[in-house]
């Protein structure tokens, strides 16, 4: 099932105004939703609005909440999202980190009290789209083990960075720090299909290709065991610590807790500024250099290209802005289920 993107965005946009959202804010977060289906993030698109728009209901979110300034200096901000919704708060702090940058160099925006953000590429991207560097990670509630532990201890805690490139096509690694993002479990157990061994772990700690172990006391698997650990504990302490967000445990989850409570979650942003660091078109080719290099490697026999981190969204995002999105059928359900929810005609 294809649907337009322009159908995809009035429909994530009336569903946010119908809470109670107020224009901006429901663009800015419709926007994310929809970018991220473009770039083939299923998981992370407009799939998870039904619950955000349970929490809105329920106030767990608050619809009209906006992002405030709590501390700031030369090079950093530490902001409050008030429990709104997480994207517009996430956009907010972005733009201040690269305002900060280009005032100094470097930017560093820390949010408390916000929510689930979705893809950290979408901001990661805002300031590669402007010329500098971007780095953006998040907390979550703990859903991924580490090495020799039964049970999650750590959220999946995701990481993007984005640099600019070819033009409109940053490179651009938007990832979980679990050997696979939650979601595509979650995806896997709405289709009751199996899912590969090394991705999840169950209530003995043990390996396990059945994906409803997730929600059984299972844990999903850190990527790169106690290097993806390592991570995802740098991530918890500059989205969680630093920020005054909730951490770990204290985070409340988004889709399966009690839609009245706020989440808590905390994030991060960090904007560099080429132009301040060095030469712009001096970085622009010496980049390229490194990157033609990485794309003109011999190919591992029975390979057919080798990509650049970026490459899988650049393409899929044309096929979709070309045809409209192909959704598989999880999202299809999540969609329909919401358009019940809110007494509107479903969309596919
Ligand atoms: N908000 C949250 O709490 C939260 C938590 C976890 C994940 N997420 C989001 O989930 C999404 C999916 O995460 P994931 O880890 O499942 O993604 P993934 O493993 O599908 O892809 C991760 C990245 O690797 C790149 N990539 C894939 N194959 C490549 C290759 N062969 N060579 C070079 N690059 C390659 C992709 O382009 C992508 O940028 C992300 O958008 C992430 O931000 C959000």
């Amino acid at each position: 099932m294809t649907i337009p993107i322009s159908v995809l965005q009035q429909f994530a946009l009336g569903a946010l105004r119908q809470c109670g959202v107020p224009a901006e804010p429901a663009a800015v977060a419709a926007d994310v939703l929809v970018t991220t289906d473009t770039w083939g993030v299923f998981t992370h698109g407009t799939k998870n609005l039904r619950g955000y728009v349970r929490r809105l209901r329920a106030g767990g979110l608050r619809p009209e909440a906006q992002p405030t300034l709590v501390k700031e200096g030369p090079a950093w901000v530490q902001m409050d999202g008030n429990s709104g919704l997480a994207m517009p708060t996430s956009v907010e702090a972005m733009r201040r980190a690269i305002a900060k940058a280009k005032a100094v160099g470097i930017g560093f925006a820390g949010v408390r009290n916000s929510c689930h953000f979705g893809a950290a590429g979408y901001y990661a991207k805002l300031a590669a789209d402007e010329g500098l560097i971007g780095v953006a990670m998040a907390n979550d509630i703990p859903s991924v083990t580490v090495p020799g532990a039964r049970g999650a201890v750590l959220g999946s805690n995701p990481l993007a960075f984005a640099v600019p490139h070819e033009a409109g096509r940053p490179i651009l690694m938007d990832m979980a720090t679990s050997t696979v993002a939650g979601g595509k479990i979650y995806a896997a157990a709405t289709l009751g299909k199996l899912i590969p061994e090394g991705w999840l772990t169950d209530e003995a700690g043990l390996p396990t290709t059945d994906p409803n172990k997730l929600v059984q006391g299972g844990a999903l698997t850190p990527m790169a065991g106690h290097k993806g650990y390592g991570i995802a504990l740098l991530i918890e302490m500059l989205a969680g610590v630093l920020t005054g967000a909730a951490t770990t445990w204290q985070v409340v989850s988004w889709s399966m807790h009690d839609p009245r409570l706020p989440t808590g979650h905390g994030a991060a942003f960090l904007a560099l500024d080429i132009e301040t660091l060095t030469d712009h078109s001096e970085f622009a080719e010496r980049l390229r250099h490194v990157v033609q290099g990485i794309r003109s490697t011999p190919l591992a026999v029975g390979s057919e290209r080798i990509l650049v981190p970026g490459d899988l969204e650049w393409e899929r995002r044309a096929a979709a802005l070309a045809g409209g999105i192909e959704f598989p059928e999880d999202v299809l359900i999540s969609l329909r289920g919401l358009a019940d929810d809110l007494g509107v005609p479903p969309i596919g």
